[in-house]
């Protein structure tokens, strides 16, 4: 009896500890085989890389290239810089007046190139951080120079600039009676709401500062109304800063209640319909254009690995499959739209996908170009206390959430929003944003140059077709040629929806004009040797060398600001 008890007991402890082990090995093959996919492993690979830098002569012949190529580098670099220094004198003179006082313009400062370049470039080609002033699809400089907006300001611009200064100008003198007063709403909050409910579906809305904000808002409600602790995110996609949705590089301590997994995959649908401890997965629509990959910089450009293609049925698809295993599972399926909101689609990405969402994150263009985070979801999973328990809440308020000025924009925005001339702009946004992607990767082909682009309706990425260790050089020529970028350069274009035919043609025209510049100086030098595996190899070497060597041959130890 007392053997056939014990027996009993091993089975059951057998039973639990393989369950156990069967729902660990389930999570792991649901991460993504890159770093990206390991946030911890991610982290302390970043603590361990050295810094080492290359001196003059191995700048530009870090592939190798034969003398006379690097030579046609050395002339076109001396050259470029000549340009930037007497072309953006008077933006590059303020800019480096702040750079020692503003740890924001450090970071971007030197975060443009991948390191090993970083110094050098630095000295001799700054693009300089001001702006004065911007018109229709451009933007001037400090020194009178006028340049094709290509940042999207970080995607707040979708239908240009003169667009939102009149949201601006119009919301504010709307609220102009009432000022700045908190905690009271302005009327227009009303309609604002009332339009916000409309275009997501969903029951309840509230206001934030930020779209990380409004992320973290939708998360912990999720966690209070669920009463589960994790929050599932995909391999490679951006949610804002807050730690939770950060839990790789960039995050100074480990994300304990993060999941990530892999996108487009059964095995993460698995994991959904398995765990118990989930309360939400966040979706951010962007990375269909890059699925299970960090958002691109050209910082980490070190070869020409950098993939990008948008596949709408595929992705359509996926959310669906979410979407199921969601409401099986009563897990909160969240839509950050805080990016592709309002730029893919009048109803956005739920709209766009034909998929609906739990709750759906708004920021960056939604209140007419100030700033702001918007949840909206379904009212049982915005509740903020428990009827049954009174003293159990989930608090979360902020001071300026719902400012009038902010309000009175938005106001604006979503009004226009339902003007005939904004709805054509929607109808033919696909049409309109792959021809001119199709149009200029034909062009691109046509002149043999080793560069095209993958789109996601007006949001590009440019690829590079050829192995190389200098693409990240293109951000210069093409700044040259009069095109704006945001400090992550050629990773992220970001058009507004005001782009004329023609102005497309000038941004076409300028864009192969600076490839073709590049091409002409011996940046993208090729030879059978070299290809994306072994440059990796070849900078792999480099950092394990620099580790255990520093200070060594054509590279120099670490140096001081
Ligand atoms: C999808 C997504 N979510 C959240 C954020 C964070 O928004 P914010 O920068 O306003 O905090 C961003 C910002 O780029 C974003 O793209």
């Amino acid at each position: 009896m007392m053997t056939s008890i014990v027996g009993l007991v091993v089975c059951a402890v057998l039973v639990f500890a393989l369950q156990r082990a069967l729902v660990r090995l389930q999570l792991s093959r649901a991460k993504h085989r890159s770093l990206a996919g390991h946030s911890r492993m991610a982290r302390r690979f970043a603590s361990v890389v050295p810094f080492y830098e290359y001196d003059e002569a191995h700048f530009f012949r870090a592939d190798a290239a034969p003398e006379p190529v690097a030579a046609a580098r050395r002339a076109g670099f001396m050259r470029l810089a000549g340009v930037f220094r007497q072309r953006y004198a008077q933006t590059a003179e303020l800019t480096e007046e702040m750079v020692a006082d503003v740890s924001d313009l450090q970071f971007t400062s030197r975060y443009r190139v991948p390191f090993q370049f970083s110094r050098f470039v630095r000295e001799h080609l700054r693009p300089g951080a001001f702006l004065a002033s911007s018109s229709g699809v451009t933007v001037t400089d400090m020194d009178g120079n006028r340049f094709y907006d290509l940042t999207g300001s970080y995607g707040v611009n979708v239908f240009g600039y003169d667009f939102y200064k009149e949201c601006i100008a119009r919301g504010s003198e709307r609220v102009r009676d009432l000022g700045p007063v908190l905690g009271a709403y302005h009327p227009v909050v009303a309609y604002n709401v009332r339009r916000l409910l409309e275009i997501s579906g969903l029951e309840e809305v509230s206001f934030h500062m930020s779209g990380t904000e409004a992320v973290m808002q939708a998360v912990r409600l999720a966690r209070y109304n669920t009463g589960r602790s994790h929050l599932v995110r995909f391999c490679g996609a951006y949610h804002g800063w807050w730690g939770d949705v950060q839990p790789g590089v960039g995050n100074p301590i480990a994300a304990r209640e993060t999941y990530t997994l892999k996108d487009l995959d059964p095995a993460a649908l698995r994991v959904l319909g398995s765990r118990r401890d989930i309360a939400c997965v966040l979706v951010n629509p962007l990375q269909a254009l890059h699925p299970n990959v960090n958002a691109p910089g050209d910082s980490t450009l070190l070869d020409s690995g950098r993939r990008a293609h948008f596949d709408r049925a595929a992705y359509t698809a996926w959310l669906k499959e979410l979407r199921e295993v969601c409401t099986r599972r009563g897990i909160v399926l969240i839509f950050d739209e805080v990016f592709v909101g309002f730029r893919l689609a009048a109803g956005g990405a739920q709209q766009y996908f034909g998929v609906r969402a739990d709750m759906v994150t708004y920021g960056k263009t939604v209140a007419g170009g100030l700033p702001v985070g918007v949840l909206c979801g379904l009212g049982k999973f915005m509740r903020r206390y428990r009827e049954e328990r009174p003293a159990d809440v989930c608090f979360a308020r902020g001071t300026f959430n719902a400012h009038p000025y902010v309000m009175g924009s938005m106001f604006e925005f979503l009004k226009r929003l339902e003007e005939q001339s904004i709805q054509e702009i929607y109808h033919r946004l696909d049409a309109v944003w792959n021809s001119r992607a199709g149009t200029l990767n034909e062009r691109l082909a046509a002149a043999g140059l080793p560069v095209r682009v993958a789109n996601l309706s007006s949001i590009w990425t440019i690829c590079y077709v050829q192995a190389s260790r200098y693409n990240w050089m293109f951000q210069y020529y093409l700044r040259e040629a009069g095109l704006a970028l945001s400090w992550v350069g050629t990773g992220r274009l970001i058009f507004s929806l005001n782009y004329s035919d023609e102005d497309f043609t000038a941004v076409s025209n300028a864009l192969v004009a600076a490839a073709t510049a590049m091409q002409a100086d011996g940046w993208w030098w090729a030879s059978p040797q070299l290809t994306n595996k072994s440059i990796r190899r070849n900078v792999l070497k480099e950092m394990i060398q620099a580790r255990c060597l520093s200070p060594m041959g054509s590279m120099s130890s670490p140096r001081s600001k």
